[in-house]
């Protein structure tokens, strides 16, 4: 007997989407087709695997059709819309979309609860954060935590250490299909805010507000050629880090541009990727290292998320409550740039 194709329902066929269906394609052992593909403007030249008697501009038939959803559009609102009415009708869930992560949590959490939504892709791309930070290291109470989150910035950064100007470097960026739509929500910071809120959730604290993050956001926007050349003069690097360390009682969350001595593992990252420094009280230091951003990296996260859906494996779990702050701990300060 012939195994039947699960049916999935795209909403979006950008970089992101258009890359996993031709992943898709390329993978006999996963047993899925596309059902329907939602995009905003059905006239648009697309690649072949985004099929053209698949497209459609109706969210509600592609979710109506599919076995399992995937939202690829980016956007808080009608991103966040449909992903909510995919889970109402019993769906599994898998996104790429952090800023609805981090803006929406509190509507998303009963089915995060559930395991029917999935994302890995939503935090450094394709390399693996969520699956380790709800796995493998719940057996150790996280201490602090800091992490490049941002490979538009990242890049944009090792372009400046090379001479390039930012504006070129913004450009190459786009062009290379790292930045966001809107790329102020990557040089303003807003971007690795998003990912680091939904990091803390999983690790410190699931009540951390997005509202509470933001407020502690500084970008890379206001820095000039002459504070990065200091840097290196000095061996060290420029980044934007997000770092959640233990003060004062509370866990802090924040996200700025800091001075990486060159001894520091995030230091050695470079162009798009990403890093992330985990500390646990029993496992230590654990570094996780790899692309960031880009089509392929970001729709290899999807499709293993999609085959983890296809067998019905839950999706991240939750903490049941905020991890209690060391009270003795000495957190690493890393020099913020003024
Ligand atoms: N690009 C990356 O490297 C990367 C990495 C990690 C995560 N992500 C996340 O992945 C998601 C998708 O990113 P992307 O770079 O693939 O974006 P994109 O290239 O802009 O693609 C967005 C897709 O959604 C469709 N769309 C957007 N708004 C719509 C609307 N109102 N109605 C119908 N269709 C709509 C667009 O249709 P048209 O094609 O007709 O315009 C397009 O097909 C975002 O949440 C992003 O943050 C991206």
């Amino acid at each position: 007997m012939t195994q039947q194709a699960a049916k999935i329902g795209l909403l979006g066929a950008g970089t992101v989407g258009s890359s996993f269906l031709e992943l898709l394609e390329q993978r006999s052992d996963v047993f899925a087709k596309p059902s329907g593909i939602l995009v905003r403007d059905p006239n648009k030249a697309r690649s072949a695997s985004v099929v053209a008697d698949k497209v459609t501009t109706d969210p509600e038939a592609v979710i109506a059709a599919a076995d399992i959803v995937l939202e690829l559009m980016g956007g808080t609102d009608l991103a966040g819309d449909l992903i909510l009415t995919a889970l109402a009708q019993g769906k599994r869930v898998v996104t790429a979309n952090k800023a609805v992560l981090a803006e929406r949590w509190q509507e998303l959490r009963p089915y995060l609860a559930q395991g029917l939504l999935y994302f890995e892709a939503a935090v450094m791309a394709g390399t693996p954060v969520i699956g380790p930070l709800t796995g493998a290291l719940r057996g150790s109470s996280p201490l602090e935590l800091h992490a490049i989150l941002n490979g538009t910035c990242n890049y944009i950064l090792s372009q400046l250490e090379l001479g390039v100007t930012y504006q070129e470097a913004l450009k190459e960026a786009q062009r290379l299909g790292y930045a966001e739509a809107d790329p102020s929500l990557d040089v303003e910071g807003f971007d690795a805010a998003h990912k680091l809120t939904i990091l803390a959730r999983l690790a410190f604290d699931p009540d951390i507000a997005w509202e509470s993050v933001k407020a502690r956001t500084r970008g890379i926007s206001q820095l000039t050629p002459a504070i990065i050349k200091e840097a290196m003069e000095d061996g060290g690097r420029v980044r934007l880090v997000g770092s959640v360390y233990p003060q004062d009682g509370a866990w802090q969350v924040e996200v700025c541009p800091v001075y990486l001595p060159a001894a520091h593992p995030l230091a050695a990252e470079a162009s798009n990727r990403n890093g992330l420094v985990f500390y646990g009280d029993a496992v230590g230091q654990v570094f996780i290292a790899g692309a960031g951003a880009g089509a392929l990296p970001t729709a290899s996260a999807v499709l293993a998320d999609t085959i983890a859906a296809l067998a019905a494996r839950p999706g991240p779990s939750l903490l049941p409550a905020a991890v209690p702050v060391p009270l003795d701990y000495q957190a690493e300060k890393l020099g913020e740039i003024a």
